[in-house]
């Protein structure tokens, strides 16, 4: 996408905005549905989606579960609608047993919309939209379904087609892993048909004006992002490759390395129902006595990582670690792989893991420990996690406990064995052979503790969680050197 810009109105760009139309519908899992690639960021996404499809006055049930539902409520209530609010405490998902009350109690449908975001970014909760929408079948109710996907599409399953969402919205800056800057919004038939009576205020964002230039085919009411239309393209191509369904079950298996990660640390997940955990981002509760601005300034500063803050009502009080996107797995000739929950505290070949073992042996001992810990524990343990973050570089360097393997390993596997320690000699010499930090490295990355880089022939190589949280640090710039080297960047 780094390129000159082009002429909107040439033969090009046309042709690119058609098969990026066509092509963008399967990530929202719709065939009917019509979208539109906004230039703007998820907030004009969200303001596109109610002004096409609503009027001033409109009732609305919009839930409200963390700081970007409560920023759409404020641009519903801006916009004039009679929002009624449905509120969760932060960390649980949307209240539907308010909503079932909500929707029995409205024969008359004056209720018009109802907005959800999909994945609660603040909090890392999850909703489930295909019960929203048995509940809406259920009461036999018209009201429109409009759902904020920026956190969801592209990296959790989502259907718009099968879930009955008429306005399914994401942005460029996540799980697509684009620059910010382009709306993605996916709009039903009967959202369509909604845009023509609507009576909201909307200029830049009417879907008229688009859909006058489709009819024209060449598509732009105005000048979009030539070089975000290429980086739409290949981000694509990318997910394409990987498989749909593949990008979603690697966010589900890095969902829950972080998750055990968060467990094996001693903190508590935000999210307080394992039914809401999401697998984009995981909203780390850290003790009383702890700043949660602290942990994410020492980590920006000491190890070019990139966590989010609390923000709101959490402010201070999590930090979120963002695993969505473009992360780690794509790296041509090694897979990352979370180990099974029965994998637990024993090694592969059945023999008991020592933690910090790297090859084989890690994990076990840290399993009991978290299994046995009482609450009364969790300060401790959460100030071995603080002290990581301020211990010295040399702490943790990765040739402290270097890939030494598994030498203890069953005989068969000997060959492999040294092709592999060979081959992650290698891989270290390579990650430790990088020596600038790379902003555009500078991103979200995860911290699991136990990880497991599965090579070849099912072999296991652990690592606790200080070695994998450096891992992912080197690993990161390796693989983007390495994908720059192999695309002539
Ligand atoms: C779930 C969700 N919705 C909406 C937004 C707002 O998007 P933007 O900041 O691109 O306007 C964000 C931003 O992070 C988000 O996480």
């Amino acid at each position: 996408m780094n390129r000159n810009n082009e002429d909107y109105r040439s033969p090009a760009v046309p042709a690119l905005t058609k098969t990026l139309l066509e092509d963008v519908k399967k990530i929202f899992k719709t065939t009917s549905g019509t979208p539109f690639l906004i230039p703007t960021t998820g907030t004009g996404a969200w303001e596109s989606a109610l002004t096409n499809t609503l009027s001033p006055g409109d009732r609305i049930i919009s839930f409200l579960i963390g700081q970007f539902s409560l920023l759409w409520i404020d641009q519903q209530q801006r916009l004039k609608f009679d929002v009624d609010v449905i509120e969760s405490e932060w960390g649980r998902g949307a209240n539907l047993d308010m909503l079932a009350m909500k929707l029995a109690a409205d024969g008359a449908h004056t209720i018009k919309a109802i907005c959800i975001v999909h994945n609660e970014t603040a909090t890392g909760v999850t909703n489930n939209l295909a019960a929203v929408r048995n509940l809406l079948d259920e009461y036999k109710h018209p009201a429109l379904l409009l759902v904020d996907g920026v956190s969801s599409i592209c990296a959790l399953d989502f259907r718009m087609d099968e879930w009955g969402v008429d306005v399914a919205l994401t942005g460029s800056q996540k799980a697509l892993s684009l620059p910010t800057g382009m709306g993605i919004v996916c709009a039903s038939p009967k959202a369509l048909e909604a845009s023509k009576t609507a009576k909201s205020l909307r200029v830049f964002f009417d879907w008229n004006d688009y859909l006058k230039f489709y009819k024209l085919g060449n598509y732009w009411p105005y000048t979009p992002s030539i070089q975000l239309l290429y980086g739409l393209r290949a981000a694509l191509d990318l997910i394409f490759e990987e498989g749909l369904d593949n990008v979603i079950a690697r966010h589900s298996r890095l969902g829950k390395a972080t998750r055990l990660a968060v467990e094996a640390w001693g903190l508590k997940n935000c999210t307080q129902k394992e039914e809401w955990f999401s697998d984009t981002v995981t909203a780390v509760v850290v003790p009383p006595y702890i700043d949660s601005a602290e942990v994410v300034r020492r980590a920006w500063k000491r190890y070019n990582l990139s966590l989010g803050l609390g923000l709101n009502k959490v402010a201070g009080k999590v930090f979120r670690i963002g695993h969505l996107g473009n992360l780690n797995e794509d790296v041509s000739d090694v897979e990352v792989e979370v180990e099974d929950e029965a994998e637990w505290g024993v090694g592969e070949d059945g023999g008991e893991m020592i933690e910090g073992d790297v090859g084989g042996d890690a994990g076990g001992e840290v399993r009991e420990k978290v299994k046995d810990r009482k609450d009364d524990d969790v300060p401790k343990l959460s100030k071995e996690i603080y002290s990581f973050f301020d211990s010295d570089d040399s702490d943790w360097m990765i040739e402290e406990e270097s890939n030494d393997g598994d030498g203890n390993d069953s005989t068969d596997e000997d060959d492999d064995e040294k092709f592999e320690d060979e081959d992650s000699d290698e891989l270290l010499s390579d990650v430790n052979s990088i020596e600038s930090v790379d902003p555009l490295n500078k991103s979200t990355t995860i911290l699991p503790s136990w990880i497991c880089l599965k090579r070849k022939r099912k072999r296991y190589i652990y690592f606790k969680g200080r070695i994998c949280f450096n891992w992912f640090i080197y690993f990161k710039r390796w693989s983007w050197q390495k994908r720059k080297a192999s695309r002539g960047w």
